[in-house]
């Protein structure tokens, strides 16, 4: 996500936005700007924004201009629009928001009286940035991320549902890495999916009597393995969020009458069940 937060001397409000925001999102790209850029950010911004441990002394204000003819998901304005003309941006922009902040740029009395304006408007653009942090860059992530795991679970529910009919599946409409299980010992065919990418019993050093939980266990294939290393005495979990594989695993299970093996869905439970699991393995989408 790209997002450009302007106001008009780049020196203290857009500034303290931008380093806040930054620390709370640094996998997004943050920049600010003004239409007259001041030679420096405000020392006052820097000391203000330093006491809630955030560094903005290397921040440079920049020029607007250099920005025009880039892309934004967000543009920002902080100018005081009571007391201010915002600055217009004509460059290409999907949302416009205006957040307004009283200037203390020109704030005058003892050193600590400036200080507490700064203060004063570092903690509003705190308030405000959180909030558009929650209702627009989270939300926005959890939706992406909510179309990704949609799309996992429907390519592994079709694999499921078409290897019910015939030996692998229709792999026509993807790649599936396969690894060869059949000399392992807990093989179970029907769990075999051909969906191995490396074969984590291998180096999980398993031993009798472990509780192993498998995060993403498809069909089982996995499971069925780790329950033959932990014997009888231990236990094994897998974790799926793919109905259809559920399906297929717990038919495998009723099939052989295991016992100390079962499945459950949803990663929101992996909390509760890593407190009680001495191994694990994991090939979900995060
Ligand atoms: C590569 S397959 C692994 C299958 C199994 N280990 C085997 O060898 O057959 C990945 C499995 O993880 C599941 N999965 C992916 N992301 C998940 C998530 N976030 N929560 C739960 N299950 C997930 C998919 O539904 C799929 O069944």
């Amino acid at each position: 996500m790209r997002i450009l937060i302007l106001c008009t001397g780049n020196s203290c409000r857009s500034q303290m936005a931008e380093g806040f925001l930054k620390h709370l999102h640094p996998e997004h790209e943050i920049f600010s700007a003004g239409t007259n850029p001041a030679a420096r950010v405000s020392t006052h911004a820097i000391a203000v924004m330093k006491e809630i441990g955030i560094d903005i002394h290397s921040q440079i204000p920049e020029n607007v201009n250099m920005y025009t003819g880039q892309n934004f998901d967000y543009l920002i304005t902080v100018c005081d629009n009571a007391k201010q003309q915002c600055p217009v941006f004509t460059g290409n922009v999907k949302q416009r928001l205006h957040m307004g902040f009283e200037d203390p740029y020109h704030a005058t009395g003892s050193e600590e009286e400036i200080l507490n304006i700064y203060r004063k408007v570092r903690d509003q653009i705190v308030k405000e940035f959180t909030e558009f942090s929650k209702n627009h860059i989270q939300k926005a992530m959890k939706t992406a991320n909510d179309g990704l795991k949609n799309i996992v679970k429907e390519k592994y529910g079709n694999i499921a549902k078409s290897s019910s009919c015939c030996c692998c599946g229709d792999t026509s409409t993807y790649t599936v890495f396969s690894d060869d299980y059949k000399q392992k010992e807990g093989y179970v065919k029907d769990a075999d999916l051909s969906l191995g990418c490396g074969i984590p019993t291998n180096d999980a050093a398993i031993k009798k009597g472990d509780t192993v939980l498998d995060l993403g266990s498809g069909a089982g294939n996995d499971c069925f393995v780790a329950r033959a290393l932990v014997g009888s005495e231990g236990k094994v979990i897998g974790l799926d969020f793919t109905d259809e594989m559920l399906e297929k695993a717990r038919k495998n299970v009723i099939k052989l009458g295991f016992s100390n093996i079962r499945f459950v869905k949803e990663t929101s439970r992996i909390c509760l069940l890593t407190v009680t699991a001495s191994m694990w393995l994991s090939a979900i989408a995060y």
